[in-house]
């Protein structure tokens, strides 16, 4: 068996997740490459280690990935037919091909939570949405079954006048939810069936740019909340034969009900406080699930909020963070900016983490930061 230090690991995708997980792959001394589109990506401090391509093309991940040892993905929009013919040559993939497929596909997935007795929302697939055959469905939740993100190709339909926001393409149209609350549980399993869960924790979203806002740890939910989704997330792991970091994030209705909203096989927006509050990230336990090591200990170390450091209203170009002064003399606050040298009202620029003795302080300190810290052009 090779050292971990032997083995060729190939990521796909250069972004901030790419990024920070390369972050933690250097403390391992681990042989690292990474595959973008963009040269000018979050990765793009790697150098030659980067290989500009497109990751949704079956010859460019097959070139890349056939002189590796493993791949991974930051990002499930990859082309799996080149990572199945990979693992066929003796390529080392985890996640595994058939998770990406499945995850990638809002609507095999929740076909996976229906077959296994998964809770999750109501729903059904449709090939062509249109307003004759779901009118008598509102409220309901469209969803593209592909390709969505950060609440792009989700469509909230609450009455007759939300007509127009009906997409077109394949969609899953899911009951809508009566929400309490977001929480989230970063989990992961390694090949050698071990299986670790991070504590839950609590999302609080952006409206207006339907993004996260921000996040707390440990969430403020009962003992009984807890349980239920840390079974969820166990047995989830457990019955997919799973292998990697994956992200599970749930809703929790006013009935007490905890219900599966969505899986990332990969590093999440959901897990980034785990770098400075607790004892392993969660890219420091994808690199321990994916070379098959034994996990780390996922406890919490201190309470904390992370939140998504937007790129300001109003400004376009080349990025200038502001309030760098201020940040500094916070005394739990840190800085992750993603490298990205253009910024755009709400693109993703980075995050800051605030860990506490409380979890009031953390937040009273992240209000204060907010009136500071900036991205502006
Ligand atoms: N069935 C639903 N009922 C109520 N709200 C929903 C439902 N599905 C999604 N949402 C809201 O929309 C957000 C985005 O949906 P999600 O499926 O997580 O897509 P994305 O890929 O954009 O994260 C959720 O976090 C939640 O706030
Ligand atoms: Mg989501």
């Amino acid at each position: 068996m090779k050292n971990i230090q032997q083995i060729k690991l190939g990521i796909l995708g250069g972004g901030q997740l790419g990024r920070m997980l390369a972050q933690k792959a250097f403390d391992f001394n681990i042989q690292l490459y990474v595959l973008d589109p963009d040269k000018d990506c979050s990765c793009k401090f790697l150098g030659n280690f980067l290989t500009i391509g497109n990751f949704r093309d079956f010859d460019t991940v097959y070139q890349f990935g056939k002189d590796k040892d493993l791949i991974t993905i930051e990002i499930e929009d990859v082309n799996v037919d080149a990572l199945k013919q990979l693992q066929k040559e003796g390529v080392q993939v985890f996640p595994k091909p058939e998770h990406i497929e499945m995850i990638k596909d809002k609507g095999l997935q929740k076909m996976f939570y229906k077959e296994h007795h998964l809770p999750t929302a109501n729903f059904l697939w449709m090939d062509e949405p249109n307003w004759m055959n779901l009118e008598n469905k509102i409220p309901f939740v469209q969803k593209l079954r592909v390709g969505g993100y950060d609440g792009k190709g989700v469509s909230v339909i609450k009455n007759q006048y939300d007509a127009s926001k009906l997409m077109q393409g394949s969609s899953l149209i899911e009951e809508l939810v009566d929400i309490e609350k977001e929480i989230a549980i970063m989990g992961a399993r390694n090949e050698a069936g071990q299986i670790k869960l991070f504590p839950v924790v609590e999302l609080v979203f952006n409206d207006e740019a339907n993004l996260l806002d921000y996040l707390f740890s440990p969430a403020n939910v009962s003992i009984e909340i807890e349980l239920k989704a840390k079974e969820i997330a166990g047995k989830l792991l457990q019955e997919m034969q799973f292998v990697g970091l994956l992200a599970i994030e749930f809703f929790v209705t006013k009935k007490g009900e905890v219900l599966i909203n969505e899986i990332a096989p990969r590093p999440h927006n959901s897990g980034h406080h785990t770098i400075e509050a607790n004892y392993t990230s969660q890219y420091e336990q994808m690199l321990r699930a994916i070379f098959n090591l034994p996990l780390g200990n996922t406890e919490a170390i201190q309470a904390a909020v992370m939140y998504n450091v937007l790129g300001e209203k109003g400004y376009e170009g080349v990025a200038i963070a502001q309030g760098i002064e201020k940040l500094c003399e916070m005394p739990g606050a840190k800085l992750h900016l993603y490298g990205k040298t253009i910024t755009k009202p709400f693109r993703k620029m980075g995050h800051i983490t605030i860990t506490a003795k409380s979890l009031q302080e953390a937040v009273d300190e992240m209000n204060e930061l907010k009136k500071y810290f900036k991205i502006i052009a």
